[in-house]
Protein backbone atom coordinates (compact mmCIF):
# COMPACT_ATOMS: atom_id res chain seq x y z
CA UNK A 1 0.00 0.00 0.00
CA UNK A 2 3.13 2.28 0.93
CA UNK A 3 4.43 4.20 -1.90
CA UNK A 4 7.58 6.22 -2.81
CA UNK A 5 7.24 8.88 -5.12
CA UNK A 6 9.19 12.15 -5.89
CA UNK A 7 7.63 15.59 -4.34
CA UNK A 8 5.46 17.39 -6.65
CA UNK A 9 4.36 20.81 -5.73
CA UNK A 10 0.79 19.39 -5.21
CA UNK A 11 2.21 18.14 -2.07
CA UNK A 12 3.44 21.32 -0.74
CA UNK A 13 0.29 21.42 2.10
CA UNK A 14 0.82 17.90 3.04
CA UNK A 15 4.84 18.15 4.11
CA UNK A 16 4.21 22.11 5.63
CA UNK A 17 1.46 19.71 8.03
CA UNK A 18 4.28 17.09 8.80
CA UNK A 19 6.69 19.65 9.58
CA UNK A 20 4.29 21.32 12.09
CA UNK A 21 3.28 17.98 13.49
CA UNK A 22 6.41 15.99 13.31
CA UNK A 23 9.53 18.63 13.39
CA UNK A 24 7.73 21.55 15.57
CA UNK A 25 8.90 23.92 13.09
CA UNK A 26 7.34 26.24 10.17
CA UNK A 27 9.43 26.96 7.16
CA UNK A 28 8.40 29.42 4.63
CA UNK A 29 6.75 27.32 1.61
CA UNK A 30 9.30 28.93 -0.60
CA UNK A 31 11.87 27.17 1.12
CA UNK A 32 10.63 23.39 0.55
CA UNK A 33 9.97 24.55 -3.57
CA UNK A 34 13.72 25.81 -3.33
CA UNK A 35 15.08 22.47 -2.29
CA UNK A 36 12.64 20.75 -5.11
CA UNK A 37 14.51 22.53 -8.07
CA UNK A 38 17.54 22.02 -6.42
CA UNK A 39 17.61 18.33 -6.18
CA UNK A 40 14.12 17.08 -7.57
CA UNK A 41 15.33 13.05 -7.43
CA UNK A 42 16.52 13.71 -3.19
CA UNK A 43 12.91 15.02 -2.38
CA UNK A 44 10.81 12.12 -1.74
CA UNK A 45 7.41 11.36 -0.43
CA UNK A 46 5.54 8.57 1.02
CA UNK A 47 1.97 8.02 0.54
CA UNK A 48 -0.67 5.79 1.65
CA UNK A 49 -3.79 5.25 -0.70
CA UNK A 50 -3.46 8.78 -1.94
CA UNK A 51 -2.26 10.20 1.55
CA UNK A 52 0.75 11.52 2.16
CA UNK A 53 2.59 10.36 5.25
CA UNK A 54 5.97 10.78 5.29
CA UNK A 55 8.85 12.64 3.36
CA UNK A 56 12.68 12.77 2.88
CA UNK A 57 14.04 16.41 1.94
CA UNK A 58 17.93 16.36 0.75
CA UNK A 59 20.31 18.53 -1.39
CA UNK A 60 23.71 17.86 -2.79
CA UNK A 61 26.35 19.49 -0.83
CA UNK A 62 29.22 18.59 -3.46
CA UNK A 63 29.33 16.38 -6.30
CA UNK A 64 29.33 13.19 -4.36
CA UNK A 65 28.20 14.11 -1.09
CA UNK A 66 24.21 14.79 0.00
CA UNK A 67 22.61 16.07 3.30
CA UNK A 68 19.54 15.30 4.41
CA UNK A 69 17.94 17.98 5.33
CA UNK A 70 14.78 16.78 7.01
CA UNK A 71 13.03 13.29 7.60
CA UNK A 72 9.28 13.51 9.12
CA UNK A 73 6.31 11.10 9.04
CA UNK A 74 3.11 11.44 10.95
CA UNK A 75 3.45 10.15 14.52
CA UNK A 76 0.41 7.57 13.84
CA UNK A 77 2.39 6.05 10.99
CA UNK A 78 5.96 5.70 13.08
CA UNK A 79 7.15 2.42 13.50
CA UNK A 80 5.47 0.61 10.63
CA UNK A 81 8.26 1.14 7.53
CA UNK A 82 7.72 4.45 6.80
CA UNK A 83 10.95 6.37 7.61
CA UNK A 84 12.82 3.21 5.70
CA UNK A 85 10.94 3.17 2.61
CA UNK A 86 12.00 6.64 2.64
CA UNK A 87 15.28 6.08 3.62
CA UNK A 88 16.21 2.62 1.21
CA UNK A 89 14.55 5.08 -1.78
CA UNK A 90 16.64 7.96 -1.31
CA UNK A 91 20.16 5.79 -0.78
CA UNK A 92 18.79 4.19 -3.74
CA UNK A 93 18.89 7.60 -5.65
CA UNK A 94 21.97 8.35 -3.72
CA UNK A 95 23.76 5.38 -5.16
CA UNK A 96 22.66 6.62 -9.19
CA UNK A 97 24.17 9.77 -8.56
CA UNK A 98 27.32 8.59 -7.45
CA UNK A 99 27.22 9.95 -4.17
CA UNK A 100 29.83 9.00 -1.22
CA UNK A 101 29.06 10.36 1.63
CA UNK A 102 25.38 11.15 3.45
CA UNK A 103 25.18 13.96 6.45
CA UNK A 104 22.99 15.30 8.56
CA UNK A 105 22.19 17.08 11.68
CA UNK A 106 20.13 15.37 14.69
CA UNK A 107 18.95 16.99 18.13
CA UNK A 108 21.08 15.24 20.83
CA UNK A 109 18.22 14.24 22.49
CA UNK A 110 16.40 12.69 19.75
CA UNK A 111 16.70 9.23 20.57
CA UNK A 112 14.14 7.97 18.59
CA UNK A 113 16.05 9.42 14.80
CA UNK A 114 19.15 8.22 16.43
CA UNK A 115 18.60 4.89 16.80
CA UNK A 116 17.39 4.95 13.46
CA UNK A 117 20.05 6.47 11.71
CA UNK A 118 22.33 3.89 13.15
CA UNK A 119 20.40 1.48 12.03
CA UNK A 120 21.07 2.86 8.61
CA UNK A 121 24.76 2.88 9.06
CA UNK A 122 24.98 6.47 9.91
CA UNK A 123 27.55 7.32 12.72
CA UNK A 124 28.07 10.44 15.10
CA UNK A 125 31.29 12.73 13.28
CA UNK A 126 31.04 15.32 16.14
CA UNK A 127 28.96 17.21 17.83
CA UNK A 128 27.58 20.25 16.88
CA UNK A 129 27.39 22.80 20.37
CA UNK A 130 24.13 24.93 20.68
CA UNK A 131 23.03 24.18 17.35
CA UNK A 132 18.82 24.58 17.37
CA UNK A 133 17.84 27.84 18.05
CA UNK A 134 16.68 26.99 21.71
CA UNK A 135 19.90 26.42 22.46
CA UNK A 136 20.01 22.42 22.14
CA UNK A 137 22.80 20.25 20.74
CA UNK A 138 23.04 18.78 17.70
CA UNK A 139 25.04 15.63 16.43
CA UNK A 140 26.41 15.83 12.59
CA UNK A 141 25.58 12.00 11.78
CA UNK A 142 27.19 10.95 8.21
CA UNK A 143 27.28 7.56 6.56
CA UNK A 144 29.02 6.40 3.34
CA UNK A 145 28.10 4.69 0.54
N1 LIG B 1 12.65 3.82 19.10
C1 LIG B 1 13.62 2.92 18.80
N2 LIG B 1 13.96 2.56 17.54
C2 LIG B 1 13.30 3.17 16.54
C3 LIG B 1 12.28 4.13 16.77
C4 LIG B 1 11.96 4.42 18.12
N3 LIG B 1 10.98 5.30 18.44
N4 LIG B 1 11.80 4.53 15.57
C5 LIG B 1 12.48 3.87 14.62
N5 LIG B 1 13.39 3.05 15.20
C6 LIG B 1 14.32 2.13 14.53
C7 LIG B 1 13.88 0.69 14.76
O1 LIG B 1 15.01 -0.14 14.65
C8 LIG B 1 12.91 0.48 13.61
O2 LIG B 1 12.71 -0.86 13.28
P1 LIG B 1 11.58 -1.73 14.04
O3 LIG B 1 10.32 -0.90 14.09
O4 LIG B 1 11.48 -2.97 13.21
O5 LIG B 1 12.16 -1.96 15.42
C9 LIG B 1 13.67 1.16 12.51
O6 LIG B 1 14.24 2.32 13.11
C10 LIG B 1 12.83 1.54 11.30
O7 LIG B 1 11.68 2.24 11.71
P2 LIG B 1 10.61 2.80 10.67
O8 LIG B 1 9.25 2.30 11.04
O9 LIG B 1 11.04 2.54 9.28
O10 LIG B 1 10.75 4.37 10.95
P3 LIG B 1 9.58 5.44 11.11
O11 LIG B 1 8.61 5.38 10.00
O12 LIG B 1 9.03 5.37 12.48
O13 LIG B 1 10.42 6.82 10.93
C11 LIG B 1 11.54 8.66 11.96
C12 LIG B 1 11.53 7.14 11.74
C13 LIG B 1 11.51 9.38 10.62
C14 LIG B 1 12.84 9.06 12.70
C15 LIG B 1 10.28 9.03 12.81
O14 LIG B 1 10.47 8.54 14.13
C16 LIG B 1 9.94 10.51 12.88
O15 LIG B 1 9.29 11.07 11.99
N6 LIG B 1 10.33 11.18 13.98
C17 LIG B 1 9.96 12.57 14.21
C18 LIG B 1 10.68 13.51 13.27
C19 LIG B 1 12.18 13.40 13.44
O16 LIG B 1 12.70 13.39 14.56
N7 LIG B 1 12.89 13.31 12.30
C20 LIG B 1 14.36 13.28 12.26
C21 LIG B 1 14.91 14.62 12.56
S1 LIG B 1 16.58 14.80 11.98
C22 LIG B 1 16.41 15.29 10.35
O17 LIG B 1 15.34 15.53 9.89
C23 LIG B 1 17.63 15.37 9.48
Amino acid sequence: MLRVRPFAPNDLGAVVAIVKEALRENYPTSLYLDIHKWWRDGFLVAENMGTVVGFLASVMMAPEQSRILMLAVYQAWRRRGVGSALMDAFLNECALRGVKSVELEVRRRNQEAIRFYTRYGFQIAHVLPKFYTDGEDGFKMRRFL
